[in-house]
């Protein structure tokens, strides 16, 4: 649990007279620092927002994160996904959260009902089965990859985790933003490649069955430019 101080976000002032790129960084700087029930989330309003119109267009009831780090998302997509079961949406919500290491998440949210850990890297060939042990056959996932936003691990994600993503399903690759010269942060340990990787996956095999939809970044600001990609229908 973080401080009692911290328990909201650092405050960002629209300047409407400055460029619109020091409003970005201010954003992109406060969205690593926000939080949900208490906890460290790590993702912009308006990319939460997104996701709710995603879980509901595509009835999303089991939600494959990859990249659990506090737990504040893993939080937030159960608590998301419990408000679909209430209106009748999805009837058997689930959440599986994979990371390296899950001692942070543990510490901040200790192992609430309706979220499953995984231990264990994207980038292993096992990963994928160890996942699917737990996901029921006829499940409706949205998997998102959230985790080093380099090409290695958001190539292994993509080529690993699509098959998990139903007809009329998204796969969310987050933080393209590292290749948008426009709009990466100036933070030296920020990896890079992970829109190459999608452009690579799209044109394998496997990524035939997707479509990238950049018309779902719609409000403006997202940290996952060209990162919206959804299974067609065959
Ligand atoms: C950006 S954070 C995830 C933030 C979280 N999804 C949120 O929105 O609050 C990235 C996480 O990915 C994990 N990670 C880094 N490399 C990984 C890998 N190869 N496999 C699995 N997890 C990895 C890190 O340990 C870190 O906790």
């Amino acid at each position: 649990m973080i401080g009692q101080m911290e328990l909201l976000p650092p405050p960002v002032h629209a300047d409407l007279k400055a460029p619109l790129r020091d409003y970005w960084l201010a954003r992109e700087a406060q969205h690593v620092k926000d939080v949900y029930a208490g906890v460290r989330i790590q993702k912009l309003p308006e990319d939460l927002r997104m996701y709710e119109h995603l879980l509901w267009v595509s009835a999303t009831d089991t939600v494959i994160e990859l990249g659990t780090n506090h737990g504040g998302s893993a939080l937030w997509f159960r608590d998301r996904l419990a408000t679909m079961v209430s209106y009748g949406r999805i009837s058997a919500p689930m959440v599986i959260t994979v990371d390296l290491d899950h001692t942070k998440a543990h510490r901040a949210i200790g192992e609430p009902p309706g979220v499953s850990f995984v231990t264990g890297s994207v980038t292993d060939p096992g990963l994928p089965e160890r996942v699917a042990a737990l996901v029921r056959p006829d499940a409706r996932c949205l998997v998102i990859e959230d985790t080093l936003h380099t090409y290695e691990t958001t190539r292994a994600a993509l080529d690993g985790f699509a098959r998990f993503v139903p007809e009329g399903g998204f796969f969310v690759v987050e933080d393209g933003i590292v290749d948008v010269p426009d709009l990466r942060p100036d933070k030296d340990h920020l990896g890079t490649g992970v829109l190459p990787a999608v452009d690579d996956f799209l044109l394998s095999p496997a990524g035939q069955g997707f479509r990238a939809r950049p018309d779902l970044e719609r409000y403006g600001l997202t940290c996952f430019p060209g990162g919206f990609l959804e299974r067609h229908t065959a």
